[in-house]
């Protein structure tokens, strides 16, 4: 038996990226994972390689998170564990100056980044409750951490994640649930790939203690800890995970 057997796991943005990698790797611990993307048929591709279930969910509407946790809850009995992961990013790329980021752009990306995180902690909040266990695990970033221009709004709404994480731990632990939130380096996803030479991934090696390109898999294991049991008494907390960049 494995620390995730039977547990029911609802990854946002769980078809692409980082959320494929947390999709893949807690379908193999033994959970039951639902990939809930607004790229529905990446979703899908996911889901029935790990034999779970696919929803098509825009974070920013509350309608669709409640329709999401509905789903989940409908299919498993239950919902243990949501990582909040779905987030506009490497959309965003190429970086422009802060100052030619249109308003409009820089009201999606909250939308997404903060108020989606919100949604989608509340559509899965009362199954938790009635559990009296449930983990949440929040994607952040360590630009918030160190300040990387260009992205104003991702970087903003990534330190958002930061206080949301730390306040949202003192509302429901007592609840039995646990808030986290995870601060990745810039990470070799297909997204960023796409969008940054290997030279350039490459430029950012010598500024980390262990010197290689980060890679999806240097994330998951952290992500499934924070979920366990073992993990219980861990609340509120920032996990840094950059090969040693920032010393956090
Ligand atoms: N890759 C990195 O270098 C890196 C570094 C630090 C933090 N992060 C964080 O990790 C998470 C994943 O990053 P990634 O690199 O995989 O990003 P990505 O851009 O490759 O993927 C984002 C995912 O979110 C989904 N998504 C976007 N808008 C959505 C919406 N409105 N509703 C539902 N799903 C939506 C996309 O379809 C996709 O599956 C993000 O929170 C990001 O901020 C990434």
């Amino acid at each position: 038996m494995g620390e995730l057997d039977g547990r029911v796991v609802v990854v946002t943005g769980g078809g692409i990226g980082l959320g494929k990698a947390f999709s893949r790797g807690f379908a193999a611990g033994g959970a039951q994972v639902v990939v809930a993307d607004i790229a529905e048929e990446e979703a899908k591709t996911i889901a029935k390689e790990i034999d779970g279930l696919a929803v098509r969910v825009d974070v920013s509407s509350e309608s669709d998170t409640q329709a999401m946790a509905k789903a989940a809850h409908d299919k498993y009995g239950r919902i243990d564990v949501l990582i909040n992961n779905a987030s506009l990013w490497t959309a965003l790329l190429p970086m422009k100056p802060w100052t030619e980021i249109p308003v409009e752009e820089w009201d999606r990306v909250m939308a997404v980044n903060v108020k989606g995180y919100l949604l989608a902690a509340r559509a899965v909040f009362p199954y938790m409750k009635e559990q009296g266990w449930g983990r949440i695990i929040n994607l952040s970033s360590n630009t918030a951490l160190s300040g990387v221009p260009g992205i104003l709004h991702y970087v903003t709404s990534k330190g958002a994640a930061l206080g949301f994480t730390r306040a949202l731990a003192r509302e429901i632990g007592g609840d039995g649930i646990t808030v986290n939130a995870i601060t990745p380096g810039l990470t070799s996803t297909e997204g960023v790939k796409a969008h940054y030479s290997e030279e350039m991934l490459e430029s950012r090696v010598t500024a980390r203690s262990i010197q290689r390109i980060q890679q999806p898999d240097d994330l998951v294991g952290a992500v499934m800890f924070l979920a366990s049991d073992q993990a219980g008494f861990i609340t509120g907390q920032v996990l840094n995970i950059d090969g040693g960049q920032i010393m956090y």
